[in-house]
């Protein structure tokens, strides 16, 4: 039995929230056209949440984080929407008031950022540049603030500071980059695949290291990923991103467990990191369509096994109740698994 709806609307307005994002559009201009990226997507993140952006690769989820900081990579530009963080406006924003945002509204931990920790400066000068960059502070003031950041990731600060990134192994350095960002004490984190280059181990050792951050700081997080299963350890809420929309959310629990959505189905389906039989896991037939080429109507028509003709035909519009959203013509039928 699938339940009632209480209300329907298409635009939950939230005046929660501490990031809200309404109708964001952003595409890149290359040779063959305009690739739209991110196609109309809504999203709130309350303060103190941990909000997942699940999807598979290339649906868009960096380019809605940078979008979130403005620092979309060329050729890529915001062409419509609304960001909002405590109410100001950060498409608005002049280079000035982008500065002060940046790292010490939201920090954002990039895609395959252990990478990017500069190779011949020790962790202690880096640190000591990154709050440099933004404001005065006297050196022994950001060790300390350092230290006590690097204890929150687990490691030990001493041998850390004096280290140079090679001497640390993936999985440090990731923790390294999560205490750097925290250096200005944001009140959000964004993490981009923050594990997905680490063993299993690691990741699970690294979202209980954030799941801890989060309540020692009561800071607000989004965390993007192409695996449901290992945030559903950790998140409150899920937005489900398909070809640059986002096609399903809600509370984690409620998603994981009854998912209204065939993407979000599949998803959960194939995760790759789910404990248990991995006999059982079933990857998505078909590939995500080509930016350039939607298809028409639902744009997960081609690969869904509950396709109808008017799927085929018209682009399903989201429908909320006040705790999830849902992209699809036919939640209300289908039992999922069946
Ligand atoms: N710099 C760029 N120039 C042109 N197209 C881009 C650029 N960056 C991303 N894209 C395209 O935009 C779409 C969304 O990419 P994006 O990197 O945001 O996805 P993603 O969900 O983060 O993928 P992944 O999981 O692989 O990191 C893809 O089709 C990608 O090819
Ligand atoms: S709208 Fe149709 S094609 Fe799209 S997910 Fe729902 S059932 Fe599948
Ligand atoms: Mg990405």
């Amino acid at each position: 039995m699938k339940p009632e709806l209480a209300s329907i609307s298409n635009s939950r307005q939230d005046t929660q929230s501490l990031l809200s994002v309404r109708d964001l559009v952003v595409e890149y201009s290359i040779r063959q056209g305009s690739l739209r990226a991110v196609d109309g997507a809504s999203l709130d993140v309350h303060p103190g949440e941990l909000m997942a952006v699940v999807g598979e690769s290339g649906c868009g989820k960096s380019t809605l984080a940078y979008s979130i900081i403005r620092h979309v990579p060329y050729p890529g530009e915001i062409k419509g929407g609304t960001i909002l963080f405590d109410g100001q406006d950060v498409l608005g924003m002049d280079r000035k008031a982008l500065r002060q945002f940046r790292w010490k509204e939201i920090a954002i931990v990039f895609q395959a950022a252990q990478n990017a920790l500069n190779p011949v400066m020790r962790i202690a000068d880096q640190m000591v540049d990154t709050v440099l960059d933004h404001e005065k502070q006297p050196r022994e003031q950001i060790i300390q603030r350092a230290s006590s950041l690097l204890e929150m990731v687990r490691l030990n600060p001493d041998r850390v500071l004096r280290s140079y990134p090679f001497e640390l192994s993936g999985g440090m350095r990731q923790r390294v980059i999560i205490a750097l960002s925290l250096l200005l004490n944001p009140r959000m984190l964004i993490l981009d695949e923050p594990t997905t280059a680490l063993d299993v181990v690691t990741q699970v050792y690294i979202l209980d290291i954030l799941a801890d951050i989060r309540q020692d700081l009561g800071l607000a997080m989004m965390l993007l990923t192409h695996d449901i299963a290992i945030v559903a350890r950790v998140a409150d809420r899920v937005a489900v991103m398909y070809a640059g929309q986002i096609v399903e959310e809600g509370a984690i629990n409620d998603i994981f467990y009854h998912p209204r959505h065939p993407y979000t189905y599949g998803l959960i389906q194939s995760a790759p990191s789910l404990i248990g039989d991995l006999t059982k896991k079933k990857p998505i037939e078909g590939a995500p369509p080509n930016f350039l080429n939607m298809p028409s109507g639902c744009r997960f028509h081609p690969r869904c096994a509950y396709a109808t003709s008017v799927c085929r035909e018209k682009e399903p519009v989201m429908e909320a109740s006040d705790r999830w959203r849902v992209a699809c013509h036919h939640w209300r039928e289908i039992e999922m698994g069946e």
